[in-house]
């Protein structure tokens, strides 16, 4: 008999079923791992008593900037927060007018969009790559107007965007780039890594994501003018000059003056966009672990998709080039047309198994965006199919072969009795 599978004080026969509920944190869609490095940056945190943007912070947006080729790393309280203050920047900086247009894809998380609008500019829509789900380049052009101002590449799930075609016409159409990278990190296109492609690059460290720090995101840019006005949007447009509390510290003479005349001085309006060192300190210890982490994921996707390739006529699997790496934050899958699967019943087959699932972040159909434009999901046919069709799972890194033996073990055994209601063939995996 093959060896068992320990899971906490019981042990389960290799490929058996676990039992409802049991394991069902570990094959959720994200993961939290509270490492010793972490707990030792936090007490640091509470023993030094400094709790405002300090030496956590500072290290962490360095070492981030730096492991994405850019110059400078601005952290905030949310993914969301650096999107806003992204456009906001752009706005103010390149002397943008409201209504002005920024093209962004028909698959993302709502937070692009609505930093977007939130920023009085008008999102266009354009369809997505139907084996990347991610902007399709193709689709661009006929999109861009006068008024065109910036396109946002949203690398989803962990896959970098078809990069060197839209650095192309962003280049022709003389268009800012703000890469919404709040799915992925440290992965390459072509050699070069996101978040170094764009003007402004935007990172979320919410739960769930890759680096995790509770809640937190990063605009990075290699622009020094951007970088300075970033700073202070997200610090309630306060004069750079002071915005650390070490600012004036060592300081003497003209400069020392300077500081005190400007400390308490609004240059634009901003909002209070920071996170404490707690966040910073969780965030460096994660770095720490970044390239174990990612090395995981990237076998957990190979895994499920060598495993669960004998379902293809079924299902559509990631996809992506050999010039490109996936940082795999989900393990995205979408139902074949014309398949006869339905993937409502797929979905809470595996749910009621304890395996979590989401929807592949569909956008054009959410309520509020189809009354305010519109728009028909007719119109945006690669969007409609995933919104029908696609979902995503977990293949984060605390999922071992267990678990990966588990989720492949259960779509099997899903689609066995779907082949035998059929009266087919049993599907080999
Ligand atoms: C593509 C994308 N953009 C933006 C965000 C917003 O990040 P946050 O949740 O940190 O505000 C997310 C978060 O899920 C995302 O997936």
């Amino acid at each position: 008999m093959k060896k068992g599978i320990k899971i906490g004080l019981v042990e389960l026969p290799r490929l058996g079923y676990y039992p409802l509920a049991m394991k069902k944190e570990n094959l959720g869609v994200g993961c939290f791992e509270p490492t010793k490095k972490a707990e030792q940056n936090l007490l640091k945190v509470l023993r030094s008593g400094r709790l405002t943007y300090g030496p956590f912070i500072q290290r962490f947006e360095r070492e981030f900037a730096k492991a994405h080729d850019s110059k400078y790393a601005v952290m905030v309280n949310s993914g969301t927060s650096a999107l806003r203050i992204a456009f906001a920047c752009l706005k103010e900086v390149e002397g943008w007018k409201d209504g002005d247009e920024v093209l962004v894809p028909t698959i993302t998380f709502v937070a692009t969009v609505n930093t977007i609008i939130s920023n009085g500019l008008k999102p266009v829509f354009v369809d997505v790559d139907p084996r990347t789900y991610n902007i399709d380049p193709k689709e661009i052009e006929e999109k861009i107007t006068k008024r065109t101002r910036a396109i946002v590449p949203v690398h989803m799930m962990g896959q970098p965007c078809d990069m060197t075609p839209i650095m192309k016409l962003a280049k022709k159409y003389k268009l800012k780039v703000v890469e919404d990278s709040c799915e992925t990190m440290f992965t390459n296109y072509r050699g070069k890594v996101v978040g170094s492609f764009g003007d402004i690059s935007c990172f979320s460290t919410y739960v769930a994501h890759l680096i995790i720090t509770g809640v937190g995101g990063l605009a990075v840019t290699s622009n020094p003018k951007y970088a300075e006005v970033l700073r202070s949007l997200a610090n309630h447009g306060r004069d750079n000059i002071y915005i650390s509390i070490d600012d004036d510290k060592n300081t003497k003479g003209k400069l020392f003056k300077q500081i005190i005349a400007r400390r308490f001085r609004f240059v634009r309006p901003g909002y209070s966009f920071r996170v404490t060192e707690f966040e910073g300190a969780v965030g460096c210890a994660a770095l720490d672990d970044a390239p174990k982490m990612m090395k995981v994921r990237k076998r957990n996707g190979a895994y499920l998709t060598q495993k669960l390739k004998g379902l293809e006529r079924y299902l559509q699997l990631p996809w992506y080039p050999d010039y490109s790496g996936h940082a795999f934050m989900m393990y995205p899958i979408v139902v074949k047309d014309g398949s006869g699967v339905d993937k409502q019943d797929l979905v809470n087959y595996i749910e009621e198994r304890g395996i979590e699932t989401r929807d592949l972040m569909p956008l054009i159909n959410q309520p509020y965006l189809k009354k305010m434009y519109k728009f028909k999901e007719r119109d945006y046919p690669v969007a409609e199919w995933i919104n029908g069709n696609g979902f995503y799972i977990g293949c984060h890194q605390k999922m071992g072969l267990p678990e990966l033996e588990y989720i492949v073990g259960t779509f099997n055994k899903y689609f066995n009795k779907l082949e035998k209601s059929l009266g087919m063939s049993l599907t080999k995996a």
